[in-house]
C-alpha cells in the first residue's frame, strides 16, 4: 500500500515536471515578453479595454489654445520634453528607442490629427 502512494507521488511529480518544462519551452520559443507583437486576439481585447477606460467626453474635446507664435513655441518645449522621447524629435513616430516598444508610437504628422492642434 505505502509502495503504491509513493509510486503515485512519483507518477504526479513526474507530469507536474513534464508539464512545466513544456510550458517553459512554449514561452520560450513564443518570446513571452512585453516586447513581442501580441496576437490579433490579444490587440483587439487590449485595445477594446484601452478605449473603454477613456471617458467618452474626451473624443469631442477641442482644443481650447488658439494657434499663436508663443503658444507654438511653448508647445514645441513641452514636446521635445514630454513627447520626443517616444514619438520622435519631429512627430514621425520614430523614437529614439525604436523597435523597443508596443506598439509602435503613433506619426503624429500622419495628418489624422491635424484638427486638434
Ligand atoms: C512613453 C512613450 C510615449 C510618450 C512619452 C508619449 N506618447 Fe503618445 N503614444 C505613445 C504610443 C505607444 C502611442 C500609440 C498607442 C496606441 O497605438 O494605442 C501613442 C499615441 C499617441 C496619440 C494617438 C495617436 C493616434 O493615432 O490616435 C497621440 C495624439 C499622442 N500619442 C500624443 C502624445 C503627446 C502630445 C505626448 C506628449 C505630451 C505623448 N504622446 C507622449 C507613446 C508615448
Amino acid at each position: 500500500m505505502k509502495q503504491r502512494i509513493v509510486n503515485v507521488w512519483a507518477a504526479l511529480s513526474f507530469i507536474g515536471f513534464v508539464t512545466v518544462a513544456i510550458v517553459g519551452v512554449v514561452m520560450w520559443s513564443h518570446s513571452f515578453n512585453s516586447r513581442a507583437k501580441p496576437s490579433e486576439l490579444e490587440a483587439s481585447v487590449a485595445m477594446k479595454a484601452h478605449d473603454s477606460s477613456i471617458p467618452d467626453r474626451y473624443e469631442t474635446m477641442k482644443n481650447p489654445l488658439t494657434n499663436s507664435k508663443i503658444s507654438l513655441v511653448e508647445a514645441g518645449g513641452r514636446y521635445e520634453e514630454h513627447c520626443a522621447a517616444c514619438h520622435g524629435d519631429k512627430g514621425n513616430g520614430e523614437p529614439k528607442f525604436h523597435g523597443l516598444m508596443y506598439p509602435r508610437p503613433s506619426n503624429l504628422l500622419s495628418g489624422r490629427h491635424a484638427g486638434d492642434v
